[in-house]
């Protein structure tokens, strides 16, 4: 399709000797909010990394607006699970830090500018002068996010932004991120393992399978946004059979699991205290 953001084809990997990857295909379409969803060690996080140039295939080819990823990562930014912040710099300093590694010749006072405007963006515009130490951890993340769109990404790839947080924080932080979304137009990657989110988030879900890892099946969700799990008929047949699925995936990897490794799992543990 001409207006995908990102290709992969094919994509074979290979990892301390297992095959994450046999053939796997997926795109994402620019400017869509695509969720990639799986069981722990499918190899999401590995995808974000192909796409991000930190990591090669072994065989296959991924495109990011039709170039290589190696050249292509100015079009792209991280969110990870945890905001690594830097506790010297505050909420600005530590947005500036980020266009500063990206773009080291910007003036300074144009960087603060961004900065202050983007930390506006996230609700931060009365904490700009705090430090790390001084944030909760939903508003460290939301640093975390301010400093991935200041270096003005087409694409901001996401890996479990959320999982660390309090269940509150997590509803309020995924309606933000929904809102920043449809303000600033960007294509977003978000990895997750957590079925509701995906469902609340994504234009489009991708199930991917244990390994070697294929995309099971492809969700799209045309649900109206803000959307609620528990009032949408659609969204909860899509929760029942997904979850239905992921316990098929779960079942599944614990038997691969007890089999290749049969004293894992299946006994009580034997540490001494
Ligand atoms: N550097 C590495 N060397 C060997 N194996 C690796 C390496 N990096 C990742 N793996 C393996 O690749 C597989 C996929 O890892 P990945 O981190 O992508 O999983 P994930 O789907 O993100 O899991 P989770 O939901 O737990 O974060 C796992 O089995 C992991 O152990
Ligand atoms: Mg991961």
């Amino acid at each position: 399709m001409p207006d995908d953001a990102i290709r992969c084809r094919g994509l074979h990997l290979e990892l301390g000797g297992e095959a994450i990857y046999a053939s796997l295909d997926f795109h994402v379409r620019d400017g869509e909010f695509l969720c990639i969803l799986g069981p722990s060690g499918c190899g999401k996080s590995t995808a974000l990394r192909l796409i991000g140039d930190l990591l090669k295939v072994d065989d296959g080819r991924v495109e990011v607006f039709g170039q290589p990823p190696g050249e292509a990562w100015p079009h792209l930014a991280y969110v990870f699970q945890s905001p690594r912040l830097v506790p010297w710099r505050d909420a600005v300093g530590n947005v500036v830090l980020g266009m500063q590694l990206r773009f080291g010749g910007m003036a300074k006072r144009d960087m603060e500018a961004r900065a202050r405007e983007l930390l506006d963006l996230v609700g931060l515009g009365a904490d700009l002068g705090k430090y790390p130490r001084a944030l909760s951890g939903g508003e460290r993340q939301r640093v975390a996010i301010a400093r991935a769109l200041s270096v003005e990404p087409r694409i901001v790839l996401m890996d479990e932004p959320f999982s660390a947080l309090d269940l509150n924080t997590r509803r309020r932080m995924r309606s933000g991120i929904v809102s920043i979304w449809q303000r600033t137009g960007k294509t977003i990657v978000f990895v997750t393992h957590d079925v509701d989110e995906a469902l609340v988030l994504a234009d489009r879900i991708l199930l991917f399978s244990g390994k070697p890892t294929r995309v099971l099946e492809t969700i799209e969700i045309a649900e109206p946004r803000p959307r609620d799990l528990d009032t949408s008929p659609a969204l909860r047949a899509h929760r029942e059979r997904l979850h239905a699925r992921f316990e098929m995936l779960e079942s599944r990897q614990a038997v691969k699991l007890r089999t290749t490794h049969p004293r894992r799992g299946s006994e009580p543990c034997s540490e001494k205290p």
